[in-house]
Protein backbone atom coordinates (compact mmCIF):
# COMPACT_ATOMS: atom_id res chain seq x y z
CA UNK A 1 0.00 0.00 0.00
CA UNK A 2 1.11 3.54 -0.95
CA UNK A 3 -0.01 6.47 0.99
CA UNK A 4 -0.77 9.44 -0.17
CA UNK A 5 -0.03 12.23 2.64
CA UNK A 6 -2.06 15.64 1.75
CA UNK A 7 0.85 17.54 4.13
CA UNK A 8 -1.84 20.73 5.57
CA UNK A 9 -5.12 20.55 7.26
CA UNK A 10 -5.98 23.68 5.80
CA UNK A 11 -9.84 23.09 4.51
CA UNK A 12 -9.85 23.12 0.94
CA UNK A 13 -6.29 22.77 0.25
CA UNK A 14 -4.78 22.35 -2.97
CA UNK A 15 -2.73 19.60 -1.38
CA UNK A 16 -5.72 17.70 -1.41
CA UNK A 17 -6.59 18.42 -4.37
CA UNK A 18 -3.27 17.22 -5.63
CA UNK A 19 -3.27 13.72 -3.38
CA UNK A 20 -6.88 13.26 -4.84
CA UNK A 21 -5.48 13.47 -8.52
CA UNK A 22 -2.69 11.48 -7.59
CA UNK A 23 -4.85 8.46 -6.24
CA UNK A 24 -6.29 8.31 -9.50
CA UNK A 25 -3.25 8.09 -11.43
CA UNK A 26 -2.16 5.30 -8.79
CA UNK A 27 -5.72 3.48 -9.25
CA UNK A 28 -5.18 3.82 -13.06
CA UNK A 29 -2.27 1.45 -12.65
CA UNK A 30 -3.09 -1.00 -10.35
CA UNK A 31 -1.44 -0.08 -7.96
CA UNK A 32 -3.16 -0.20 -3.83
CA UNK A 33 -3.13 3.17 -2.63
CA UNK A 34 -4.97 5.15 -0.48
CA UNK A 35 -5.03 9.07 1.06
CA UNK A 36 -3.98 10.07 4.32
CA UNK A 37 -5.50 13.65 4.82
CA UNK A 38 -4.03 15.62 7.45
CA UNK A 39 -7.59 17.56 8.19
CA UNK A 40 -8.50 14.37 10.26
CA UNK A 41 -5.13 14.67 11.95
CA UNK A 42 -6.49 14.57 15.77
CA UNK A 43 -4.41 17.39 16.49
CA UNK A 44 -7.06 18.19 19.20
CA UNK A 45 -5.71 15.37 21.69
CA UNK A 46 -2.34 16.19 21.67
CA UNK A 47 -0.96 17.95 24.18
CA UNK A 48 2.86 17.31 24.10
CA UNK A 49 2.56 13.87 26.37
CA UNK A 50 1.91 11.59 23.11
CA UNK A 51 5.57 11.70 21.52
CA UNK A 52 6.22 8.67 23.09
CA UNK A 53 2.76 7.55 25.42
CA UNK A 54 -0.61 8.30 25.65
CA UNK A 55 -1.22 7.90 22.45
CA UNK A 56 -4.75 8.75 21.01
CA UNK A 57 -6.37 5.75 18.88
CA UNK A 58 -6.25 7.52 15.76
CA UNK A 59 -2.62 7.97 16.27
CA UNK A 60 -2.22 4.28 17.28
CA UNK A 61 -3.88 3.65 13.73
CA UNK A 62 -1.64 5.81 11.68
CA UNK A 63 1.49 4.69 13.09
CA UNK A 64 0.20 1.04 12.20
CA UNK A 65 -0.32 2.35 8.67
CA UNK A 66 2.82 3.84 7.79
CA UNK A 67 4.64 0.62 9.09
CA UNK A 68 2.69 -1.52 6.75
CA UNK A 69 2.76 0.62 3.77
CA UNK A 70 5.10 -0.07 0.92
CA UNK A 71 5.81 3.62 0.47
CA UNK A 72 4.72 7.41 1.00
CA UNK A 73 3.95 9.76 -1.59
CA UNK A 74 4.69 13.77 0.47
CA UNK A 75 2.50 16.48 -1.12
CA UNK A 76 3.89 19.14 0.50
CA UNK A 77 2.92 22.99 0.34
CA UNK A 78 5.15 25.78 0.92
CA UNK A 79 3.96 27.53 4.00
CA UNK A 80 6.38 30.67 5.12
CA UNK A 81 9.17 29.26 2.90
CA UNK A 82 8.70 25.65 4.54
CA UNK A 83 6.37 22.55 5.18
CA UNK A 84 3.32 23.49 7.36
CA UNK A 85 3.64 22.49 11.00
CA UNK A 86 0.83 19.88 11.14
CA UNK A 87 2.71 17.79 8.93
CA UNK A 88 6.12 17.81 10.80
CA UNK A 89 3.77 16.93 14.39
CA UNK A 90 2.90 13.93 11.92
CA UNK A 91 6.31 12.90 11.39
CA UNK A 92 7.31 13.79 14.87
CA UNK A 93 4.49 11.86 16.28
CA UNK A 94 5.30 8.18 14.47
CA UNK A 95 7.56 6.16 15.73
CA UNK A 96 11.34 6.18 15.15
CA UNK A 97 12.97 4.34 14.05
CA UNK A 98 10.69 1.79 12.33
CA UNK A 99 8.35 4.66 10.25
CA UNK A 100 10.74 5.74 7.87
CA UNK A 101 13.81 3.55 7.97
CA UNK A 102 14.47 2.32 4.56
CA UNK A 103 10.35 3.29 3.41
CA UNK A 104 10.82 4.80 0.13
CA UNK A 105 9.05 8.51 0.20
CA UNK A 106 8.50 10.74 -3.07
CA UNK A 107 7.48 14.39 -3.05
CA UNK A 108 5.65 16.43 -5.04
CA UNK A 109 5.92 20.31 -4.06
CA UNK A 110 3.01 22.98 -4.49
CA UNK A 111 3.48 26.89 -4.03
CA UNK A 112 4.16 29.99 -5.16
CA UNK A 113 6.99 30.83 -8.07
CA UNK A 114 9.30 28.17 -6.67
CA UNK A 115 6.56 25.42 -6.53
CA UNK A 116 7.09 24.04 -3.21
CA UNK A 117 11.26 23.37 -3.99
CA UNK A 118 11.77 25.09 0.00
CA UNK A 119 9.29 22.92 1.93
CA UNK A 120 10.32 19.72 -0.40
CA UNK A 121 13.95 20.14 0.31
CA UNK A 122 13.11 20.57 4.13
CA UNK A 123 10.91 17.59 3.97
CA UNK A 124 14.22 15.60 2.14
CA UNK A 125 16.29 17.13 4.73
CA UNK A 126 13.92 15.22 7.39
CA UNK A 127 13.57 12.14 5.57
CA UNK A 128 17.14 11.74 4.58
CA UNK A 129 17.95 12.11 8.37
CA UNK A 130 15.34 9.43 8.95
CA UNK A 131 16.77 7.27 6.55
CA UNK A 132 14.27 6.95 4.08
CA UNK A 133 14.78 5.62 0.52
CA UNK A 134 14.26 8.78 -1.34
CA UNK A 135 13.06 8.57 -5.19
CA UNK A 136 15.18 11.50 -6.66
CA UNK A 137 11.89 12.90 -9.19
CA UNK A 138 10.37 15.33 -7.44
CA UNK A 139 7.19 17.52 -8.95
CA UNK A 140 7.01 21.18 -8.54
CA UNK A 141 4.17 22.73 -9.25
CA UNK A 142 4.46 26.76 -9.66
CA UNK A 143 1.71 28.79 -8.97
CA UNK A 144 -0.35 25.83 -8.32
CA UNK A 145 -3.62 28.02 -8.36
CA UNK A 146 -3.46 29.09 -11.69
CA UNK A 147 -3.08 25.44 -13.17
CA UNK A 148 -6.32 24.14 -11.27
CA UNK A 149 -9.44 23.91 -13.31
CA UNK A 150 -12.17 22.00 -11.80
CA UNK A 151 -10.17 21.05 -8.57
CA UNK A 152 -7.46 19.10 -11.04
CA UNK A 153 -3.48 20.26 -11.81
CA UNK A 154 -4.50 20.75 -15.85
CA UNK A 155 -0.99 22.21 -16.73
CA UNK A 156 0.28 19.73 -19.45
CA UNK A 157 3.33 19.59 -18.55
CA UNK A 158 2.82 19.03 -14.51
CA UNK A 159 0.22 16.22 -15.72
CA UNK A 160 2.96 14.07 -17.11
CA UNK A 161 5.27 14.80 -14.19
CA UNK A 162 2.87 13.30 -11.65
CA UNK A 163 1.87 10.87 -13.95
CA UNK A 164 5.61 9.59 -14.39
CA UNK A 165 6.01 10.00 -10.66
CA UNK A 166 3.73 7.30 -10.46
CA UNK A 167 5.20 5.01 -12.48
CA UNK A 168 8.50 5.40 -11.62
CA UNK A 169 8.02 5.30 -8.07
CA UNK A 170 5.96 2.58 -8.39
CA UNK A 171 8.77 0.80 -10.00
CA UNK A 172 11.12 1.76 -7.52
CA UNK A 173 9.15 0.59 -4.63
CA UNK A 174 8.64 -2.87 -6.16
CA UNK A 175 12.66 -2.33 -7.21
CA UNK A 176 13.56 -2.29 -3.24
CA UNK A 177 10.77 -4.53 -2.26
CA UNK A 178 12.13 -7.43 -4.65
CA UNK A 179 15.55 -6.80 -3.84
CA UNK A 180 15.13 -6.89 0.15
CA UNK A 181 16.10 -3.90 0.95
CA UNK A 182 13.08 -2.36 1.58
CA UNK A 183 12.19 -1.61 5.35
CA UNK A 184 9.77 -5.04 5.15
CA UNK A 185 13.04 -6.83 5.10
CA UNK A 186 14.89 -4.82 7.60
CA UNK A 187 15.91 -6.97 10.78
C1 LIG B 1 -0.05 29.87 5.94
C2 LIG B 1 0.39 29.97 4.51
C3 LIG B 1 1.68 30.33 4.22
C4 LIG B 1 2.11 30.41 2.89
N1 LIG B 1 3.41 30.72 2.64
C5 LIG B 1 3.88 30.65 1.37
C6 LIG B 1 5.26 30.84 1.09
O1 LIG B 1 6.07 31.06 1.96
N2 LIG B 1 5.68 30.73 -0.19
C7 LIG B 1 4.80 30.46 -1.22
O2 LIG B 1 5.22 30.35 -2.38
N3 LIG B 1 3.49 30.26 -0.98
C8 LIG B 1 3.01 30.36 0.28
N4 LIG B 1 1.69 30.14 0.53
C9 LIG B 1 0.83 29.82 -0.61
C10 LIG B 1 0.64 28.31 -0.66
O3 LIG B 1 1.80 27.60 -0.93
C11 LIG B 1 -0.42 27.96 -1.69
O4 LIG B 1 -1.59 28.69 -1.38
C12 LIG B 1 -0.73 26.50 -1.69
O5 LIG B 1 -1.89 26.28 -2.43
C13 LIG B 1 -0.93 26.06 -0.26
O6 LIG B 1 -1.26 24.75 -0.19
P1 LIG B 1 -2.72 24.36 0.32
O7 LIG B 1 -3.68 24.95 -0.68
O8 LIG B 1 -2.66 22.90 0.27
O9 LIG B 1 -2.91 24.93 1.69
C14 LIG B 1 1.22 30.11 1.85
C15 LIG B 1 -0.10 29.76 2.16
C16 LIG B 1 -0.51 29.66 3.46
C17 LIG B 1 -1.92 29.21 3.75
Amino acid sequence: MIYIVSGTNRPGSNSLKVAKQMHGYYNALDVENEIIDLQDYPQNELDGSQYSENKPQKLIELNKKILDSDGLCVVVPEYNGSLPGILKTFIDHLEYPAAFYHRPVCFIGLGGMFGGLRPVEHAQQIFGYRNAFIYPDRVFLINVWKMMQNDQVMDEMAVKLMKDQTKGFSDFVKGLCDTHLHAKHSG
